[in-house]
């Protein structure tokens, strides 16, 4: 029917995702899966009442102003600092993005990519491959253990814990954190969770895991200074965002040996990823993968259409960010 709201599905999802939006809205979806510039975003978005985007596409007032028919956006990554929550909410534009049903599959994934790091999984693979393994040796690939070592993490909301709690019960580590506000006893207690001081942090970490959500205030909360201050034997694994460590400082340490190795899903700049990061032996590097589990994307990807069609249809989006808006009568 010509007069059900229309929206835009920036990029390729699951096809069931796409046609349970095809019964409620006139839909058009990005089947080619292209990465289209802001232009191109506004030209296709020209009309539409609602967008579904993942965390690549940039929402700010510019588009905002350039697409006045817009009311929903709906994003089904857990992070939203690719859009500009305030300003949609000066303009009446609900926003919602994906939390919960992510945390247990990028908590596995950060503590493979620091188990990977640690016991350099990748290094020796690309040695195995390369068919240089001719015998064993004592201290061939030797790494840190990671049962029993001081996890420390650096932001401690739904995914540090339970990355906690899977250091904590299963490898019987120490763990200490560092996050704006401390969590309850009786949720630190659990997890054998002890918060700190950042640079307390940073010192005493064996392992350290980044989960801390961007905002510029994160804006390289680990450069240089903060990564003088780790052990030579410390790893670093960030899954939170790029932007959170200065790469190029990292790479730096890498190379000197100011730690001892890192684990990277995430990148300033991606998809390009720093020279001195790819030249790195000591680092383990995905792309941005780590809810990439295919029942994981799905109900992240089914949360963002269950937010599109509450948004546009009067009723209530289970995870809005910004659900005043929708109590405000139309200006
Ligand atoms: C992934 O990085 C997400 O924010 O969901």
């Amino acid at each position: 029917m010509t007069d059900k709201p229309k929206v835009l599905v920036a990029r390729k999802t699951f096809d069931d995702v796409v046609e349970r939006l095809r019964a409620h809205f006139e839909v058009e979806s990005n089947e080619a899966d292209e990465v289209w510039s802001q232009d191109q975003l506004i030209e296709r978005l020209q009309g539409m009442s609602g967008v579904y985007i993942t965390g690549s596409e940039k929402i700010d007032a510019r588009l905002l102003d350039a697409c006045p028919g817009l009311r929903a956006v709906c994003t089904m990554a857990v992070g939203y600092n690719n859009i500009d929550v305030p300003a949609c909410s000066a303009r009446g534009v609900l926003v919602s993005n994906a939390p919960d049903v992510l945390t247990e599959t990028t908590a596995d994934f950060g503590f493979a990519l620091m188990m990977a790091t640690a016991r350099r999984i990748t290094e020796s693979e690309h040695f195995l491959r390369r068919g240089e393994w001719r015998k064993w040796s004592y201290d061939m690939f030797a790494g840190s253990d990671v049962h029993g070592a001081t996890l420390a993490i650096l932001g401690m909301g739904r995914i540090g814990q339970a990355i906690a709690r899977r250091g904590h019960l299963g490898f019987g580590m120490p763990v200490i954190y560092h996050n704006r506000s401390q969590l309850a006893p009786e949720i630190a207690a659990p997890l054998g969770a002890q918060w700190v001081e950042k640079d307390e942090l940073l010192r005493r970490a064996d392992h350290l895991l980044i989960v801390v959500p961007y905002s510029p205030a994160a804006h390289h909360m680990v450069g240089e200074r903060e990564l003088a201050l780790m052990k030579p034997s410390a790893t670093l694994t960030n899954i939170a965002r790029g932007g959170v460590v200065d790469d190029a400082a990292l790479a730096r340490a890498l190379a000197a040996g100011t730690i001892a190795a890192a684990g990277l899903d995430v990148f300033e700049g991606e998809p390009q990823v720093h020279a001195g990061l790819l030249a790195a032996r000591n680092v383990v590097l995905t792309p941005h993968i780590a809810s990439a589990s295919i029942p994981t994307r799905r109900a992240m990807s089914h949360l963002a259409v269950d937010n599109l069609i509450a948004a546009l249809s009067g009723g209530t989006p289970p995870t809005a960010l910004n659900p005043e808006v929708l109590n405000r009568s139309p200006a």
